[in-house]
């Protein structure tokens, strides 16, 4: 046979075109695209379905240790199983250098943690959070050349900030090798300041979450990062952005020609800090940071993902779990927000939601959604062979079905958390079946893959940072 398989019928989507082909698949790659392709051991027929590259999450967190006894909810299987049966054919998750740890122990640990149990292909983005000589100085240069080209400094959390001295140190390392650096930008002394002043008011409720963490905290902490990277003259990546000042501080520094990319992510257009009210400590199950704003906001970071200030459409896939110790409700968590664990999970329903919110409704076309989710995330952190349908490229494919409708339950779902923010929220259009490498995983929804057949990869400099 000509093709180990030939998907037969669809309408191909790619960051540019909308148009019917088939796509000829051999030894895991797609070797063709054109009209009644024949000669396959498989045919799938994709008759009225759209034909998309599978979704690359380039922002997920899994078994990141966060705190004395507190765990993350998913592991490297769990998480990537979630993410595949949501469309999705590459994730990147973070490898977190603990204080007094080096970068190659760390990843010595995500290695092993992710090895043999991965449902998608998988690269690892380095958070920095100890920049000694040793780790700016041999370290970080070694790692970028290895393939671990981008790495997340974060201006809030006690145990994970930089102060400026050290951001600019780590971005020069950036500018030095081309890696790309993505910035968690939020005033840590602002916030800081503002828990304690709630605490001592006894303002102690998941809701105080959301006031201590300001838009002005992050708008700050934004123009602050763009100003640290301009000074160094290196592109920047500002993830999770929740606002519409935030959103401005970035067209500015665009505006004077300055490389830019914005993130933000469902939570920011699905989400309010009134759901962090709620009865029975409720709330705590959408805490996470920057926190979800006001509608207004929302309609601000939709219209950013309309004309291009946001890039990256990332889950932020957080999880952990509600009723448990280990979780949202640990004892401290139940005494004051303070010890609520930050993140909330999300990386199944994050394509649904912009294919349902956004296509669907007619904010953004296909194109848009397939460069929001997939061809933009391979150019900007250097996945050569992924995020989109061309010839050579892996053959990671998901195929949606604009007319099947769902009400978001979290027992559909496949993550280790016990509740979805999203829970209710309906939406039209799924990723039917998902295929990995040429091969089925996802067949009418179910997970079909009879092992973790994903991969690491090793990735290329940012298109930003060769330029
Ligand atoms: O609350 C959040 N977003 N937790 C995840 C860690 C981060 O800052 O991305
Ligand atoms: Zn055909
Ligand atoms: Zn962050
Ligand atoms: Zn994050």
């Amino acid at each position: 046979e000509a093709f180990d398989l030939v998907i037969h019928g669809g309408t191909l989507a790619t960051a540019s075109d909308v148009f019917p082909a088939d796509i000829g698949v051999r030894d895991g790659r797609i070797v063709q695209i054109g009209e009644n392709l024949l000669g396959a051991a498989r045919t799938i027929d994709a008759t009225g379905r759209y034909v998309l590259p599978g979704g690359i999450d380039s922002h997920v967190h899994l078994a990141q240790p966060s705190g004395e006894g507190i765990v993350m909810a998913d592991d490297f299987e769990s998480g990537t199983r979630s993410a595949l049966v949501g469309g999705n054919t590459t994730v990147l998750p973070f490898c977190l250098q603990e204080k007094g740890q080096s970068l190659r122990e760390a990843l010595t640990r995500y290695h092993a943690l992710a090895e043999g149990c991965c449902y998608t292909d998988v690269s690892f983005h380095l958070i920095v959070s100890d920049p000694t000589p040793s780790v700016l100085g041999q370290e970080l240069p070694a790692l970028v050349a290895d393939g671990y080209t981008s790495f997340k400094v974060f201006m809030t959390y006690e145990d994970l900030r930089l102060n400026d001295a050290e951001i600019l140190d780590t971005m020069e390392v950036a500018r030095r090798t081309g890696a790309l650096v993505m910035v968690h930008c939020e005033n840590e002394d602002a916030i800081r300041y503002l828990i304690n002043r709630h605490e001592a008011e006894g303002n102690v409720a998941p809701r105080a979450h959301a006031t201590s963490r300001p838009v002005a905290a992050e708008r700050e902490a934004t123009h602050r990062a763009l100003s640290l990277a301009e000074i160094v003259d290196v592109p920047v990546v500002i993830v999770h952005v929740s606002n519409g000042a935030a959103m401005a501080e970035i067209a500015r520094a665009r505006s004077r020609g300055r490389p830019i990319v914005g993130e933000t992510c469902p939570q920011y257009l699905m989400l309010t800090a009134a759901d962090l009210d709620g009865m029975d400590w409720e709330g705590a199950k959408f805490v996470c940071s920057p926190p979800p704003r006001t509608e207004a906001e929302q309609e601000a970071c939709w219209r950013g993902i309309e004309t291009g200030v946001f890039d990256l459409f990332s889950s932020d896939h957080c999880p952990f779990r509600y009723d448990d110790p280990a979780g949202k409700l640990n004892p401290k968590g139940r005494q004051s927000f303070r010890h609520i664990p930050n993140g909330i999970p999300g990386v199944e329903v994050r394509l649904p939601i912009l294919f349902s919110e956004g296509v669907m409704k007619g904010r953004i076309d296909l194109p848009r959604f397939v460069a929001l989710t997939a061809t933009n995330h391979a150019k900007v952190y250097g996945l050569e062979r992924k995020g989109r349908l061309a010839v050579g490229m892996d053959a990671d494919i998901a195929i949606w079905d604009p007319n099947e409708r769902r009400t978001i339950r979290h027992a559909d779902l496949h993550d280790g958390a016990d509740y979805s923010p999203y829970e209710g929220i309906h939406v039209q259009g799924w990723p039917t079946t998902v295929i990995l490498g040429g091969e089925v995983m996802v067949e009418g929804g179910r997970l079909v893959a009879p092992a973790p057949a994903g991969r690491y990869r090793s990735r290329s400099l940012s298109a930003l940072a060769r330029r």
